[in-house]
């Protein structure tokens, strides 16, 4: 059934959660197989799935130009979903809210249009050992750019505190680790790296997901994450940052609607938020994502959290049956990692997917973690709520199947 294009907010105030209607949401459920790869990219509900097809099927319009009637509806519900953002993540103003394409587009905005121009030789980019490449990388070519330097921390608070000094322009960290679900204390790092003068920028990616976040009480100055995580459309993403700072920020990608002005000798950017959304946006993803917002404030995500936290310890307890087994992800994380000494973590994954049970292996996109941790890869089984029981005992026994052959 599609929902028609006046997107029409959800009431909130009957919330609650029973996992099999959760669950009932999600049609890539209806197959055979077991997905336990959500890290990755999670599983769309119906409602994103409809608004996107409605946009493809009855009402295609471009967003802040046209003057036709489907093209002002579709700029409506383009501001309404930055509103939604904005809502989610508790900022006032929705000007402090950009589109980008992702977690990774974010964050090099930030590098590129923040710190390059502050930055300069032996200035210091304080990066935990933790992080994505997604947020190491944007942060190794500005160094590169400037000369300043990328200093490794552990996500040790007292360590945090030792290796701060004056030189320090910013902390990069993690709200939830990809590889071990480890979440740092984002408000003691705030108030460190405040009372040093220097600048929070935190990679929501997996946080997002399963940690409610206030950005103005943990007085974050720039927070990315991506839609696709969150049950939304991929290639969408959001940038939140301060005002001050976004109004301080040079451009970054040029052309369209992100100026004032232009002629063949000089431009005028646009104000926030526009002046870093250059080109159309992904319009059909912005909605997509309005759409799963709305319809997100349905379900008691604290009660989805306890059964994913309840799921996890489950999964865990059965997987410590193997012999030989080695975690490195946190309790009750709904990322759990591991290898099984002697065999390959991707050998894993082969046998797996012949099982129609979807995992993920390798270095997770954190090559210095997995360094750390004293291997080249790991076994990743990531739970959301439309996860039960059944998945994790289809998984086990696949497991144990696995295992049998490869021993
Ligand atoms: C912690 C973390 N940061 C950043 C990213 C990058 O996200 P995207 O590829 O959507 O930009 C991911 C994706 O796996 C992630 O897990």
């Amino acid at each position: 059934m599609v929902t028609g294009m006046v997107l029409q907010d959800s009431n909130s105030l009957n919330k609650h959660f029973l996992p099999e209607q959760f669950r009932a949401n999600f049609p890539a459920l209806n197959n055979q197989s077991v997905y336990l790869d959500s890290a990755a990219t999670a599983l769309k509900p119906l409602a994103m799935i409809d608004a996107t097809l409605e946009y493809y099927m009855h009402t295609t319009a471009t967003a802040q130009r046209s003057l036709h009637r489907d093209a002002l509806q579709v700029t409506e519900n383009v501001a309404k979903a930055r509103q939604f953002v904005a809502d989610f993540i508790h900022v006032n103003d929705n000007k402090e809210i950009i589109w980008t394409r992702g977690t990774t587009e974010s964050i090099n905005l930030v590098a590129q249009s923040y710190a390059r121009s502050i930055l300069k030789p032996n200035d210091e980019i304080i990066v935990s050992e933790l992080e994505h490449h997604s947020n190491l990388l944007p942060w190794l070519i500005v160094a590169q750019q400037t000369g300043a330097n990328i200093i490794k921390w552990s996500t040790d608070l007292d360590e945090l505190a030792s290796l701060i000094s004056v030189r320090t322009k910013i902390v990069a960290v993690t709200q939830m680790s990809n590889v071990t679900g480890f979440c740092p204390d984002l408000a003691a790092i705030s108030r460190i790296t405040h009372r040093n003068e220097a600048i929070l920028v935190v990679d929501g990616a997996q946080g997002v997901v399963h940690n409610a976040i206030d950005v103005k009480q943990l007085d974050i100055d720039f927070y990315a994450f991506s839609a696709h995580k969150l049950y939304g459309p991929t290639g969408l993403g959001v940038l939140y940052g301060k005002k001050e700072l976004l109004n301080q920020m040079s451009v970054w990608h040029g052309g369209g609607k992100m100026l004032k002005t232009a002629s063949f000798e000089d431009f005028q950017p646009e104000d926030l938020p526009y002046k870093f959304e250059a080109g159309t946006p992904n319009i059909a993803g912005i909605i997509g994502f309005y759409a799963t917002l709305n319809w997100l404030r349905n379900w008691d995500f604290k009660q989805a959290d306890r059964y994913t936290e309840q799921l996890a310890n489950y999964t865990k307890s059965q997987l410590s049956k193997l012999t030989d087994i080695e975690f490195y992800s946190t309790n009750q994380s709904p990322i759990i990692t591991f290898n099984l000494k002697n065999i390959h973590h991707n050998d894993i994954a082969i046998l797996l997917s012949e099982q129609n049970i979807a995992i993920r292996t390798g270095e997770l996109c954190a090559q210095p973690l997995m360094k750390k941790l004293g291997c080249h890869g790991v076994v990743r089984i990531s739970l959301m709520p439309y996860n039960n029981q059944q998945d994790v005992d289809k998984f086990i026994q696949a497991m144990q199947d696995t295992v049998a052959i490869l021993r």
